[in-house]
C-alpha cells in the first residue's frame, strides 16, 4: 500500500526510473571496484613470491596496468555523465508537470491532521475535506502545499517524491496517477508526538467514480433524519465541538480542526489512527488522548443520551 517501487503515477515512475539507473552505474562501479581490489591483492602476493624487484623501475607488467586505469577513468566520467544527464531529464520531467495539471489541491499541513481542499475557479465547486485525498486516474493534480504550525512533509511514495510544507511558503507538488487503487500517503518529517499517525488515505479512482465522489462532497450535510440526530447536531452546536469544527449547511464553523461534513464518508478517524466506524468514533470522542496521545482534540464532557446522539447525527454525513 506505501511502496515508492510498487509505481502507480508518473511522477513515481520518473523517480523510480532514475532510482533503477543510479542503482545499476553505481552497482557495477562497486563490483568492478572489488574486483581490482581482488586482482590487485592476487598480483601483490605474486609478486612477494617472485623474484625481487627494484622500486622505482617500471617493469613490464605495469604496462598493461596503466592501460586499465586510463579505461577506468573515462569509465567513470561516462557514469558520472550518464547520471547527471538522467537527473536533468528527471527533474525537468517533474518541474514541469504542474503545467497540465487538471485539478488543484491545496493541502494544509496541521499537527496532526491534513486539510485538503479542491479548488474551483467556481467557489460554489470548491470544498474542504481532511485526512483524504480522491484522484481521477489519468489525470494530472497540482496540489499547494501550505503548513500551519511546525514543518511537515508531504509524501504519497506510489504516486510521487516528497515536498515540504513550511509555514509561511508555498511549495507544490504535481501527481499524475496511473493506475486505481487505494494508497496511503505518510507524513515524512518529524513533527512532533504523533507525527507517525499523520496518514493520508488516498484513493485513485476511476473518473466517473471521482466525479460521482466530488459531487457528493459538495453538498451541505443531510439534514437530521430522526430525533435523536436532531439532538446529535444541536449537542454539536451547543458543545464545544463547533469551535474547533465546521459542519457545511449548520451554524458549526469552527476552523482549527478537520471538516467534518462528510466525516461518515471517509474510511480513517484522526489520521489513519482507526477505521472510521461508529464504534472507533466514540472512543475517540469519549477519550482522544486515549487513541492518539498529545492530539489537540480536547475531552468534551459528554452524558450517554448526549453521546449517542452525536454519534446517530455524524454517522449520518455520508
Ligand atoms: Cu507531520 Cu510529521
Amino acid at each position: 500500500m506505501q511502496s515508492s517501487m510498487d509505481v502507480a503515477g508518473r511522477q513515481a515512475g520518473d523517480i523510480k526510473s532514475i532510482w533503477t539507473l543510479m542503482l545499476w552505474i553505481c552497482g557495477v562501479m562497486y563490483a568492478l571496484v572489488l574486483a581490482f581490489l581482488g586482482w590487485a591483492l592476487w598480483r601483490a602476493r605474486r609478486r612477494l613470491a617472485g623474484p625481487p624487484t627494484v622500486e622505482g623501475v617500471e617493469s613490464a607488467a605495469d604496462r598493461p596496468m596503466q592501460r586499465v586505469l586510463g579505461g577506468w577513468i573515462g569509465l567513470i566520467v561516462l557514469g558520472l555523465l550518464v547520471l547527471t544527464f538522467g537527473s536533468f531529464l528527471v527533474d525537468r520531467q517533474l518541474a514541469t508537470a504542474a503545467n497540465r495539471a487538471d485539478i488543484n489541491i491545496r493541502v494544509t499541513a496541521n499537527q496532526w491532521w491534513w486539510e485538503v481542499e479542491y479548488q474551483d475557479p467556481d467557489p460554489s465547486r470548491s470544498f474542504v475535506t481532511a485526512n483524504e485525498i480522491h484522484l481521477p486516474v489519468g489525470k494530472t493534480a497540482k496540489i499547494e502545499l501550505v503548513a500551519t504550525d511546525v514543518i511537515h512533509s508531504f509524501w504519497i511514495p506510489n504516486l510521487g517524491g516528497k515536498q515540504d510544507l513550511i509555514p509561511g511558503r508555498k511549495n507544490d507538488i504535481t501527481l499524475t496517477p496511473m493506475r486505481e487503487g487505494r494508497y496511503r500517503g505518510q507524513c515524512a518529517e518529524f513533527c512532533g508526538l504523533q507525527h507517525s499517525n499523520m496518514a493520508l488515505d488516498v484513493m485513485v479512482d476511476s473518473e466517473a467514480g471521482y466525479e460521482a465522489w466530488r459531487a457528493r462532497q459538495m453538498r451541505s450535510a443531510p439534514a437530521p433524519a430522526t430525533p435523536a440526530q436532531a439532538h446529535g447536531l444541536d449537542v454539536f452546536q451547543t458543545q464545544a465541538c463547533a469551535n474547533c469544527h465546521q459542519i457545511d449547511g449548520t451554524e458549526a464553523k469552527g476552523q482549527t480542526g478537520p471538516n467534518l461534513t462528510h466525516v461518515a464518508s471517509r474510511r480513517y478517524i484522526a489520521a489513519g489512527v482507526a477505521p472510521y466506524s461508529r464504534g472507533t468514533l466514540a472512543a475517540w470522542i469519549a477519550d482522544p488522548q486515549g487513541l492518539k496521545p498529545g492530539a489537540h482534540m480536547p475531552i468534551v464532557q459528554l452524558s450517554p443520551a448526549d453521546l449517542n446522539g452525536l454519534l446517530d447525527y455524524l454517522d449520518s454525513l455520508k
